[in-house]
């Protein structure tokens, strides 16, 4: 109580003080000075501080945008917003509302809190002040009555560099913990006493920095010592260079284009890591004030460029670092980990899975995540030579120890490493391939998906599934095939027009799909710069949507190709509502759309891990169990569609290069709903055929009525080649070359009991014979010629799951090649 009175009686004191002393301060202020017995004080009632003559520097305390009761002693640019320059205490000290800063003449500038505690002073050299003086450099001076230096800021400095700034050997520039926290972080410049001037970085433990720089200028020669630097000069111009002792200077910069009469410039060590120049208009009264430039920043990729042996690198331990056109780095856990401190992207990232134990027997249901061009290059303790992929997988899955293995096709070299991993880097540079040995055992043993948000749909229907399987299970074959024809024509929809006035009805605002302007989409695709593919509706450009760092993130904008048109115009918002109502773990997300003139644009997340084409026919063959994965999570994505969604969606045109993978290799089905889209735009009468060559259903070759069952077909090649990862149509076939369709040799093999023919060498899926004969036979029923006989999805699902049977599919010699024993 007493305390709480006697705080009010010091505001109170201190309010009137301010009314008195504020007026009288400012008009002595215009020169700069700061007479001795001056005081600044940190509340939130007025912003108080010293200006530089020019008005260009400001210097007082800085409310810190996260917390109102913390006030930071601060130099700032005075006329742009969140610049700091300079801030009291190595690590930003932190002053509560109420503290008050005084020039003393024997201590020079002193921090003292609301109780009187001393919570920072500058040390000074021993003398009388005589007065302050904030120099437009944004250097702020304490000088004794002979105009002597006692102290300057510009002595100590903390992140920035500004010119006229001058460096000694010894020096030290430290970047801050984060944006927002002003504590000292992993990365330091340094003018080193042998003249080298480097960035590395710098244990905060021990305050120990690592000797391993990860940038220099050289400007050290061990043999003469007259060729090496003493001193790194910012000039009033703007340019920064390391001058050596026999007097030639290393430039750091450019000649410099950029007037320094016309421009702010600053040299900051930003808090990931690199250091930058950068240069901001000095009139920001006109309307040129678009905020600050780079002139050059260095090193060119931190990622690549820290190496240390015993540091974590750019971002955390566990983490991977990956350049961005601006050269910053960002970070990001691999699959299967995620950030030990949620609100540090930059720091280190902890596996969600129980870690492999040496006390279990086998592999433990341990499986390998493949991130390509991604390198872990240091934490090695096992090198195999004359390895191929296969045998690196194999190698790291059966080893308790290994948590990665990094293959290099180049040397036919893998690298087995322990954890924590050390220096994480992605780049297109990067030759080698990591394969993260991961688990989805953790503490939900029953979450066979892995570390993905539970998904509602599924378990809420278990039950009712269970009671249909139940009944199945209880007739025949035949008569389960007529009621799933029943219930096939009972949900019987069209990929056409008759739908679409059911759902004109259902249309209304009821999901988060955001309207972009066509402007916004060109800025955020860099002008649809990056091409990320090519499909039949258009061009899809990778871009990045969000105006604050917390919420930007990349997105895939599909540019349609369709003519306008009053019909086109209503099935394309029809289209936006339905798709946007679409929630479901398996399918690629609608974020927005631009509807301008002539322009149709869809903009989707966007899927880390590229196409299952890729994934299925590129390099590396991808483990058995993730195969059994996406097949079943691509038939669960369907199976929504047709039947759990508000709308059911036909999809029309399943293949591998139409489902996408995020970066947790979850299968996301992409491009659904837009089929009528483009069948509106290319005839209003006939039905024209959909799909691509390979997957399309016979029916759409017949007339007949197109249903969800072409889905299913289409579902049924795309289950082969998961299987035996390769193409229904081999690219030799499509020159015209002899070969069989996948679709007949499956059934060919079935047939025989040869399997095995099937899969070359595939170990891992013949290892797990009944699942695999299982799918085979469930992509059999799917591919029956006859829509009727073919498994609606939901079926699908079950089989694939196992809790249904799967009844012997109905060998029938399919249209193209007859098959002889
Ligand atoms: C103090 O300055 C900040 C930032 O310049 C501004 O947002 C705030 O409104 C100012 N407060 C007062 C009381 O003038
Ligand atoms: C301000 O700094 C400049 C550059 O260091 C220096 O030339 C000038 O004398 C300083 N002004 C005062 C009043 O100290
Ligand atoms: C700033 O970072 C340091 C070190 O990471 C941490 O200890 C401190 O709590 C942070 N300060 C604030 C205000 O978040
Ligand atoms: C220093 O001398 C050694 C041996 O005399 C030579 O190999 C080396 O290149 C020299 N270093 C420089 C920077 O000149
Ligand atoms: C060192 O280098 C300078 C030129 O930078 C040269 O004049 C001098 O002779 C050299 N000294 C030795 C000992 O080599
Ligand atoms: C700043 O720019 C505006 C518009 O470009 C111009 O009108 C004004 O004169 C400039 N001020 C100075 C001090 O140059
Ligand atoms: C705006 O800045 C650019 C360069 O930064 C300059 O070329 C242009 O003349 C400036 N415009 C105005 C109105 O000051």
């Amino acid at each position: 109580m007493a305390s709480a009175t006697s705080a009010h009686l010091f505001f109170l004191f201190f309010f009137l003080f301010t009314l008195i002393v504020l007026p009288l301060r400012a008009v002595g202020q215009n020169d700069g000075n700061v007479e001795v017995g001056a005081s600044l004080s940190a509340t939130t009632t007025t912003n108080s501080s010293w200006l530089s003559p020019s008005g260009d520097f400001a210097f007082g305390f800085r409310n810190l945008y996260d917390s109102h009761h913390l006030f930071l002693l601060s130099i700032w640019y005075a006329k742009i917003p969140d610049t700091i320059v300079w801030y009291a205490g190595n690590d930003g000290v932190l002053a509560p509302e109420g503290s008050k800063l005084v020039l003393t003449p024997n201590s020079g500038l002193v921090i003292n809190d609301p109780q009187g505690n001393v919570l920072w002073l500058s040390p000074k050299s021993a003398g009388l002040v005589s007065h302050g003086f904030l120099n437009d450099t944004g250097n702020f001076v304490i000088k004794d009555d002979q105009n002597g230096v006692l102290w300057q800021s510009f002595d100590h400095p903390r992140d920035t560099l500004l010119p006229t700034q001058i460096m000694e050997t010894d020096g030290v520039v430290s970047s801050r913990v984060s944006e927002a926290n002003f504590t000292r972080g992993r990365f330091q410049l340094r003018l080193l006493e042998d003249g080298n001037f480097v960035l590395n970085t710098w244990s905060l433990v021990t305050d120990f920095s690592y000797a391993t720089a990860y940038w220099m200028t050289g400007t050290n020669d061990p043999n003469n010592s007259t060729n090496s630097g003493y001193r790194v000069i910012y000039n009033e111009f703007g340019n920064m260079f390391v001058l050596r002792r026999n007097g030639i200077k290393f430039d750091l910069l450019p000649d410099s284009i950029v007037p320094a009469k016309d421009y702010y410039h600053r040299a900051t060590l930003n808090f990931d890591g690199v250091l930058a120049w950068y240069y901001h208009p000095r009139n920001v009264t006109g309307g040129n004030n678009s905020g600050w430039s780079i002139i050059k920043s260095v090193p060119d990729n931190i990622c690549l460029r820290i190496t240390g042996e015993v540091d974590s690198g750019a971002c955390g331990y566990n983490n991977i670092c990956e350049i961005g056109d601006d050269q910053r780095p960002s970070c990001k856990c691999p699959p299967g980990f995620s950030l030990l401190d949620p609100n540090d992207k930059y720091g280190s990232c902890k596996p969600n899975f129980k870690q492999n134990s040496c006390e279990e027997e086998g592999n433990g249901g341990y499986r390998l995540e493949q991130l390509t061009n991604t390198d872990w290059p240091t934490s090695d303790y096992d090198q195999l030579v004359n390895f191929n992929a296969e045998q690196c997988k194999n190698s790291c899955l059966n080893d308790c120890f290994c948590a990665v293995a990094v293959f290099r096709l180049d040397t036919s070299t893998c690298w087995k490493k322990k954890l924590p991993l050390s220096n994480g880097r992605k780049d297109s540079t990067v030759t080698a391939t990591a394969f993260l040995k991961v688990t989805d055992i953790s503490t939900d043993d029953d979450n066979p998906e892995g570390p993905v948000p539970p998904n509602p749909d599924p378990k809420s229907n278990r039950k009712r599934l269970n009671y249909l399987v139940s009944v199945l299970l209880g007739t025949s074959v035949f008569m389960n095939i007529t009621l799933f024809a029943g219930i096939g024509l009972g949900i019987f929809y069209f990929c056409n027009r008759q739908l679409s006035h059911a759902r004109g009805g259902k249309v209304n605002g009821e999901n988060n799909v955001r309207h972009f302007s066509y402007k916004e989409l060109q800025e955020a695709t860099n002008g649809f710069k990056e091409e990320l593919g090519r499909g039949a509706f258009g061009v899809v450009y990778k871009g990045m949507v969000g105006s604050t760092p917390d919420v930007r993130r990349f997105v895939a904008v599909k540019k349609i190709d369709c003519v306008s048109s009053k019909e086109a115009d209503r099935e394309f918002k029809t289209e936006v509502n339905v798709i946007g109502q679409t929630h479901h773990k398996n399918l690629v997300r609608l974020i927005g759309f631009c509807e301008e003139e002539e322009q149709r644009l869809l903009v989707y997340e966007f899927m880390s891990n590229g196409s299952l084409a890729g994934f299925l026919f590129g390099e590396f063959k991808p483990s058995w169990v993730e195969r059994v994965r996406i097949a079943q999570g691509v038939a669960r994505g369907l199976f929504y569609l047709h039947e759990e969604c508000i709308t059911p969606i036909i999809h029309c045109d399943i293949k591998p290069q139409n489902i996408l993978l995020d970066e947790y290799h979850n299968a996301r089905i992409s491009d659904f709903g837009l089929a009528k889209l483009l069948m509106l735009n290319q005839s209003q009468t006939q039905t024209v055929i959909r799909g691509t060559k390979g997957y399309v259903a016979p029916e759409w070759f017949r007339n007949n009525p197109v249903t969800a069952k072409v889905d299913v077909y289409s579902y049924g090649v795309l289950l082969l080649e998961i299987v035996c990862c390769r193409r229904n149509i081999s690219a030799e076939m499509m020159k015209g070359e002899e070969g069989a369709i996948l679709t007949d040799l499956a059934a060919d093999c079935y047939q025989s009991r040869t399997l095995d023919a099937l899969l070359h060498d595939d170990a891992e899926a013949l290892a797990d014979l009944p699942r695999l004969e299982r799918f085979v036979m469930v992509a059999l029923w799917c591919v029956q010629e006859d829509p009727t006989m073919r498994p609606t999805m939901r079926r699908v699902t079950q089989m694939l799951e196992g809790v249904v049977e799967v009844a012997i599919p109905p060998y029938s010699t399919n249209s193209c090649i007859s098959i002889t024993a």
